[in-house]
């Protein structure tokens, strides 16, 4: 990575993570101005950055549609100016659910999304333990980090647990489970979870019928959105007399009273990253990050 020509963009919003980024990189941070209108509309504002090589930190949680059109904004400066070539680095990348057609008569939008990104001249696009990594259809380099090594490093430093289980809510996060379990030396549980997709409930049961009596529960999961798919796990492992119950996961969410509901429900504590800010963030994802780029 050439430093002298390296920047580092964010707007206010995601510039406590990318004045990290740019510390640990050494490498000059480039703030964006953002105005939002009283309609909704926004307005950027960036230095140029012509011949650089862009490096966008750039998280799209909600609003969401409005962060991925301001990240756009963004992308499209860096591109008119002439800029070398533009890496967007979005810890949280929205619309990854959406990677499949469910119904007759969707789109995959996490394709329209990265067919935007590549058509505004995206060179590469870098997240966090995205929902669904390698479903990106596209022209540009996808990397996909995670934050699993650095979550079990928290959990083993700072928490004193017995007996735990990890336990995936659903079999599409089993690998991440697994990988945490491996990382602290404990056993792991999926359970099946299933959406009806019209209506959005979801159900969820056992795979295999194992002694949970007492034993610590660390559920893991990549995002914590409204709560539900958690909620409905706790309820069945405490059916199962399990003991305590630990979430973590690499984006906090939390939408509405999401936190009000799983404390209801009865958890210790939420752990998460910090690649959406909230309360429970303690692992920091700038070191994840810089990592990356310092090994290029
Ligand atoms: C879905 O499969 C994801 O991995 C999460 O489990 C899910 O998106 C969490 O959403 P919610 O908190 O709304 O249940």
């Amino acid at each position: 990575m050439e430093k002298n020509d390296t920047v580092i963009i964010s707007d206010d919003r995601n510039s406590s993570l990318a004045k990290k980024i740019s510390f640990h990189l050494d490498v000059e941070y480039k703030n964006t101005e953002l105005r939002v209108f009283a309609d909704g509309e926004c307005k950027i504002r960036l230095d140029n950055v012509a011949k650089k090589n862009c490096i966008i930190i750039h998280s799209t949680y909600p609003p969401t549609d409005r962060h991925l059109m301001q990240l756009f904004m963004i992308i499209y400066k860096c591109k008119e100016d002439g800029a070398n070539n533009i890496c967007v680095v979005s810890p949280y990348l929205a619309y990854t659910r959406q990677d499949k057609v469910f119904i007759d008569g969707e789109i995959i939008t996490i394709n329209l999304v990265a067919k935007i990104l590549a058509s505004l001249g995206t060179t590469k696009l870098i997240t966090v333990d995205s929902h669904s990594p390698n479903v990106l259809n596209c022209s540009f380099a996808t990397i996909d980090l995670t934050a699993i090594p650095s979550l079990s490093a928290y959990v083993k430093k700072n928490m004193t647990i017995n007996n735990p289980i990890v336990v995936s809510p659903d079999e599409g996060g089993i690998e991440r489970a697994k990988k945490f379990a491996r990382l602290i030396n404990a056993n792991i549980l999926s359970l099946v979870k299933s959406r009806d997709r019209f209506t959005g409930d979801v159900s969820i049961s056992l795979s295999e019928q194992l002694p949970l009596n007492k034993r610590t529960a660390l559920i893991v999961d990549d995002m914590i959105s409204t709560g539900t798919s958690v909620i409905k796990a706790i309820e069945l492992l405490k059916k199962n007399k399990i003991g305590d119950v630990y979430v973590i996961c690499t984006h906090a969410l939390l939408l509405d009273d999401a936190k009000e509901k799983l404390l209801k429900a009865g958890i210790k504590e939420i752990l998460s990253t910090n690649s959406i800010p909230n309360e429970f963030a303690k692992v920091d994802l700038s070191s994840i990050i810089s990592d990356y780029f310092l090994k290029q």
